[in-house]
């Protein structure tokens, strides 16, 4: 059979065809779907009389998380694989229940860990409760208030328990809940620039373009020692540089969980308790500094910065007692520079200004 060979070629090239042709031709565009799904009046009454709106907006799902990476609405909806125009709903009713775990099994496994999992509330989140669906958004460019309120706070009030802990509101404010509640998940300080006036963080555009930097470019550009990251002075040059051209800047930091699927294990009897996590001169939390800049879509770029830079900086609300200690020396030259704004500062800049003596009335 000197054919064989040939046929057995063909058939598999045919069957590669045929299957690449299916995909073409059954493939549902989004755009389809959005005919009906996209008209912002599309709403269905409830048997229980309440209206549940059908909309679905196109400009959001484009720039989401799954929009820019081209998942398809019969990625997620994977039970609607053709639409039948004959029939009024050209889909059979009820949808069948989006598993997100299709495409994300880690995070689903790290969930079942959870205390969200092993609970029986029915209340309890599902994926799309914390991360929301058609408009999920990344969060490693955001600070942690803009995580913490997106999540966890829709649901529990932190104030209300948390006894044990002096000083709840600068914690929470400077402490994702994550970083306690998800023990096993890789931890970090992230410092970003801001202005301490406006307590807003600078734009990473504005910082790059007074920089004369690129993202890629940035850390060499700043490293003058070559030790591969940021150092103080390196760091306080640039603060220099950003003065001159008009940009007042100064670090926030921030303790912050890494981008990992080992997040979702959230636990109440693992949660971090001991302050010695943090507040020690050897905490492993606190000796992985990284300099963040956020881009657009809301992923980030990190930068490797030593851990000697939180104690020779003002790093503004960010004062994690004993292991991060200002300098006399440091404390003289901030009093120096912040003179003239010691007041626009307000409750920040006196906080900063009374730690050396908060510290010897211990
Ligand atoms: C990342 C997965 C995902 C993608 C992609 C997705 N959906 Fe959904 N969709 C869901 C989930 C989850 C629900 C909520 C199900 C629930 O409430 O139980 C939902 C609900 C809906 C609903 C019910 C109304 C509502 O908002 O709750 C409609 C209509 C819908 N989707 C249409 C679409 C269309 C059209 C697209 C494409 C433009 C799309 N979906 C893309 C996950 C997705
Ligand atoms: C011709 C208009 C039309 C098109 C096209 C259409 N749908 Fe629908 N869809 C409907 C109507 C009408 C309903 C409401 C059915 C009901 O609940 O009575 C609906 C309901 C839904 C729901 C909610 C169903 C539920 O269980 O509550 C989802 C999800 C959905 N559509 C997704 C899609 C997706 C994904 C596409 C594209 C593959 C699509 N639809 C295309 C008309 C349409
Ligand atoms: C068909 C596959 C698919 C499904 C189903 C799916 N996703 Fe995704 N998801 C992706 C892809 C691809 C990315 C981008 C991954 C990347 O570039 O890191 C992503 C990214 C994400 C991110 C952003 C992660 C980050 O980097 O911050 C979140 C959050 C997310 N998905 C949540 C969900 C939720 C919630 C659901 C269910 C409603 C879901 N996904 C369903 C494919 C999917
Ligand atoms: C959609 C609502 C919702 C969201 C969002 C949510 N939770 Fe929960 N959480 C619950 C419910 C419901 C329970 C179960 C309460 C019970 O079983 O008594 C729970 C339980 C817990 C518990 C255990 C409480 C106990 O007394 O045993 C902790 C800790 C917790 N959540 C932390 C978090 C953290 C951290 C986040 C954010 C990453 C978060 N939750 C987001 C609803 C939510
Ligand atoms: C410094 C670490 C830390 C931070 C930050 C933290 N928690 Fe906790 N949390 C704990 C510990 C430890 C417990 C265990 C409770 C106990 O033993 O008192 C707990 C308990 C809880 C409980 C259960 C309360 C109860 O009634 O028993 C919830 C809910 C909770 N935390 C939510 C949050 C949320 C939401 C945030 C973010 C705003 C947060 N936590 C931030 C350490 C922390
Ligand atoms: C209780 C709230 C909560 C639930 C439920 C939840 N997440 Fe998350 N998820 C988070 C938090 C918090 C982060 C860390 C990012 C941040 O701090 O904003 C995160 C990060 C992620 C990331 C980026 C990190 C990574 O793993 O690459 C993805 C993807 C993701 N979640 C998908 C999911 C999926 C899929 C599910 C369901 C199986 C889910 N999440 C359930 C709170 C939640
Ligand atoms: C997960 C890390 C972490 C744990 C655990 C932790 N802290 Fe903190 N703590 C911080 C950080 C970060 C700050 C800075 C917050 C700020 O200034 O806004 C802080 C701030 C403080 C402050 C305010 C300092 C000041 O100068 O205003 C006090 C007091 C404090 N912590 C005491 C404690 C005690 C006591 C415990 C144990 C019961 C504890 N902390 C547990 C991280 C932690």
């Amino acid at each position: 059979m000197k054919a064989s060979g040939k046929s057995l070629a063909f058939i598999v090239f045919g069957v590669i065809f045929l299957f690449l042709f299916s995909l073409g031709a059954f493939a549902i565009e989004n755009s389809e779907c959005l005919d009906c799904h996209g008209d912002p009046d599309f709403t269905v009454e409830l048997p229980n009389g309440k209206v549940k709106s059908l909309y679905v907006n196109p400009d959001k799902f484009k720039v989401s998380v799954h929009g820019t990476n081209e998942i398809a609405c019969t990625d997620c909806h994977s039970d609607i694989t053709k639409l039948n125009y004959e029939k009024e709903v050209p889909h059979k009713v009820p949808v069948a229940k989006v598993n997100c775990s299709d495409c994300h099994d880690s995070e689903q496994e790290s969930v079942e860990e959870s205390v969200h999992s092993k609970s029986i509330s029915p209340k309890a989140p599902e994926c799309f409760n914390c991360h929301s669906y058609h408009y999920t958004e990344r969060s490693a460019a955001l600070t942690v208030d803009e995580r913490d309120h997106k999540f966890c706070l829709r649901c529990h009030d932190p104030l209300k328990s948390h006894n044990w802990l002096p000083q709840k509101e600068f914690h929470f404010a400077r402490v994702e809940c994550s970083v306690c509640h998800s023990p096993e998940a890789p931890k970090f300080v992230a410092l970003r620039f801001y202005n301490p006036i406006t307590e807003e963080v600078i734009p990473s555009k504005k910082i790059l373009e007074a920089l004369g930097a690129t993202y890629e470019d940035f850390l060499e550009k700043l490293d003058k020692n070559k030790n591969g990251k940021l150092d103080t002075e390196e760091l306080a040059t640039a603060l220099a540089i950003l003065k001159k051209k008009g940009i007042h800047a100064a670090f926030m930091g921030e303790l912050v969980v890494d981008m990992d699927p080992s997040v979702h294990s959230i636990t109440k009897e693992k949660a971090i308790k001991e302050c010695s996590k943090c507040h020690s001169e050897k905490s492993s939390i606190l000796s992985n500094v990284q300099l963040v800049l956020g881009k657009g879509d809301k992923t980030a770029e990190t930068y490797p910065v030593s851990k000697a830079a939180l104690t020779s900086f003002h790093v503004g609300h960010f004062y994690a007692i004993s292991a991060t200690r200002i300098k006399v020396i440091d404390i003289i030259g901030l009093l120096i520079v912040l003179g003239g704004i010691a007041f626009a500062g307000g409750h920040g800049t006196i906080r900063m200004l009374t730690i050396p003596l908060r510290r010897k009335n211990k």
